[in-house]
């Protein structure tokens, strides 16, 4: 089961703020890092729907240089993954946590993707999804980053299997 969140960003404001895009746009306040992180919780797969998703959890803050986003899965069972599995390979086929991350406030046509694995590998692509829906037969294109680390997009990740936790540091 993948775990996701969307981030569109607004710059602007004294805080950025995170909206998670659906019918309601749920959206949190999110501050600088120096002044702690903004943090919100679900346990549905959409805001309105009906099943039950294990409780995830997403902290948010910014520095000059960074978006730190702290992905924490509560409930999880399987940590399923290809231990195979380096940089950039299908992570999604197994279980990722994944962020969805835009700058402004319209429904986007290209976004950054950004997914971490619980074995610490993650999956990093600009998006070009004009359709926005995936329709069949419409444009889908990525264009990954090949080098994460050496870009600074570096995690760190824990793993309490007893607990059932799994916790990312993005
Ligand atoms: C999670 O889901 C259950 C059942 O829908 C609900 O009762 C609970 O308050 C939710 N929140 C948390 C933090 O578990
Ligand atoms: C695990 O990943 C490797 C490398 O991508 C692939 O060759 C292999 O088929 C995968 N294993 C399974 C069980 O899917
Ligand atoms: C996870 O990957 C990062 C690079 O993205 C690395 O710095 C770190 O040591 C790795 N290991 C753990 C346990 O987080």
């Amino acid at each position: 089961m993948n775990r996701w969140t969307n981030l569109l960003l607004l710059v602007g404001a004294p805080l950025f703020s995170a909206h998670c895009t659906g019918s309601s746009v749920p959206s949190i306040n999110v501050p600088s890092c120096s002044e702690g992180a903004g943090s919100v919780q679900y346990n549905k797969s959409v805001p309105n729907g009906e099943n039950k998703f294990p409780l995830t959890q997403v902290d948010l803050c910014y520095t000059d240089s960074d978006i730190k986003i702290t992905f924490t899965a509560f409930e999880e069972v399987n940590f399923y993954y290809n231990e195979s599995h380096t940089t950039n390979d299908p992570l999604y086929e197994y279980e990722v946590m994944e962020a969805f991350i835009y700058h402004g406030t319209n429904d986007p046509k290209s976004y950054l993707e950004f997914e971490v694995s619980p074995n610490n590998v993650t999956w990093q692509a600009f998006i070009y999804n004009p359709s926005k829906l995936r329709s069949d037969g419409a444009p889908f294109d990525n264009g990954q980053l090949a080098s994460p680390i050496v870009d600074g997009l570096v995690t760190s990740t824990a793993l309490d299997r007893d607990g059932g936790v799994w916790v990312s540091n993005a």
